[in-house]
């Protein structure tokens, strides 16, 4: 079998585009010059008493976060990443591992530096914005009740430039509660980078925010975190949020990282079926190997079809795989291309998505139905339902899972 024409999927960090900011320059992007701090998270182990036992819900989690980086947690509900980003904060003492930051140890699992001499800012999914102060008070309370207790002039130069920067300057004196949701948001952000911390933690920020103010704050978030150079730990079950703005993003499940990548490397190359399936939409089809060569690639054999795909080593004849491939990584045509991997198909259902057209189809053979697929592409060039099809899979975009 010979096959020379794979192409990889890059695998570069994807960095967000800046874009238009309601979210301002400031003194304090200056001021900051001495960046964000580096975090080592090692063997992290938290475990709550429930009923009388201890059920463990962070099992030795491990990551590091480069100086400036945007990092973040992906997982479903109850996966531990607000119980990981609290014991980062020290608002949970962790049960074992051990958390620095710049080299200073903060948590060993029975000594625990507190919350307020860690130089960790933090915003929580509720905002927790207090609705009986002002937006300046809001900004500059913690500055004067905080462990580093600053003199009054300069904590209040520094809350006004941190509302500067997220321009809510020109509401310091109105009441907290006379704020949109997305300015009660950025405020609670002002407020957490008023201290200058090294540190940036955010959990589900963005959760209570209508779909368009979500899209607007994820770019002004990231585009404030890149022009500041703080180090921010992010929290989310969105993966197209984790995706859009991360450097780095680990996924969680059951109190465990299973993959840590860059967003491209996670979505092209999920490490097992459960980061390919929460990661987007992919489809699953089982297959076995039939044989293999020496450039990486595959023939296997699926809905009863020989098949390319890049295999990944140590994966021999015989094996019993899953094939993954994203619906938009799928091709169609009247007339089947002399190509490999072109199954037929008869198209179920096509639903007119805006931007793109989803298509379900039932693989054939014969006339014999032998599973099924979704696809992806653009309205203007949709199949029909009912009509029958020549699915074309390409082999670069294919990828061997092994069970
Ligand atoms: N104080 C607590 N006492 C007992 N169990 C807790 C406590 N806090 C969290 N848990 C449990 O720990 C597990 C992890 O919770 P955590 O809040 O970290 O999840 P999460 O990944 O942030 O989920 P979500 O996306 O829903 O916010 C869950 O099963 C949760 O029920
Ligand atoms: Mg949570």
């Amino acid at each position: 079998m010979t096959t020379s024409y794979q192409q990889r999927p890059q695998t570069a960090s994807s960095k967000a585009p800046s874009t238009r900011s309601v979210i301002g320059e400031s003194k304090m992007a200056v001021n900051a010059g001495d960046g964000g701090g580096r975090l080592v998270v090692d063997g992290l182990e938290k475990h709550y008493e429930l009923d009388g036992a201890e059920v463990p819900v962070v099992k030795g989690v491990t990551f590091t976060i480069e100086p400036g980086m945007f990092y973040s947690l992906l997982g479903p509900s109850g996966c531990g990443k607000t119980t990981t980003l609290r014991c980062v904060a020290g608002l949970e003492n962790s049960n074992g591992g051990r958390i620095s930051l710049d080299g200073k140890v903060l948590s060993t699992g029975t000594e625990h530096v507190s919350p307020d001499k860690r130089d960790i800012g933090m915003v929580f999914q509720n905002y927790a914005i207090w609705p009986h102060m002002s937006v300046f008070d809001n900004a500059v309370f913690p500055l004067r009740v905080s462990a580093g207790k600053l003199p009054k002039h300069e904590a209040r130069k520094r809350a006004m430039e941190a509302l500067e920067l997220v321009q809510l300057d020109g509401f310091a004196h109105r009441p907290a509660t006379a704020l949109s949701g997305g300015q009660q948001q950025r405020l609670a952000l002002a407020r957490a980078l008023a201290h200058r911390p090294r540190l940036l933690l955010l959990d589900e920020p963005l959760s209570n925010l209508d779909a368009k103010l979500r899209d607007t704050m994820r770019n002004e978030l990231r585009r404030l975190q890149q022009s500041l150079g703080i180090t921010a730990l992010y929290v989310t079950h969105d993966q197209s949020e984790a995706l859009s703005m991360s450097d780095r993003v680990a996924v969680m499940n059951g109190g465990r990282i299973v993959q840590e990548a860059s967003p491209r490397e996670l979505y092209f190359q999920p490490a097992d079926r459960f980061v390919a399936d929460f990661v987007g939409r992919v489809n699953m089809i089982s297959a076995v190997v039939r044989d293999r060569d020496e450039n990486g690639d595959a023939l296997v054999e699926a809905f009863g079809t020989r098949m390319i795909t890049p295999c990944p080593r140590g994966v021999g004849k015989g094996e019993d795989v899953t094939i993954t491939f994203r619906p938009e990584g799928v091709r169609w045509h009247e007339v089947a291309p002399d190509r490999p991997n072109v199954l037929p198909a008869r198209v179920v259902r096509v639903e007119f998505l805006g931007e793109i057209v989803e298509y379900e189809v039932e693989v054939l053979s014969g006339q014999t139905v032998v599973g099924s697929l979704v696809a992806r592409g653009a309205p203007q060039n949709s199949p029909s339902t009912g009509s029958t099809i020549h699915l074309e899979l390409p082999p670069h975009a294919c990828r061997v899972l092994t069970a």
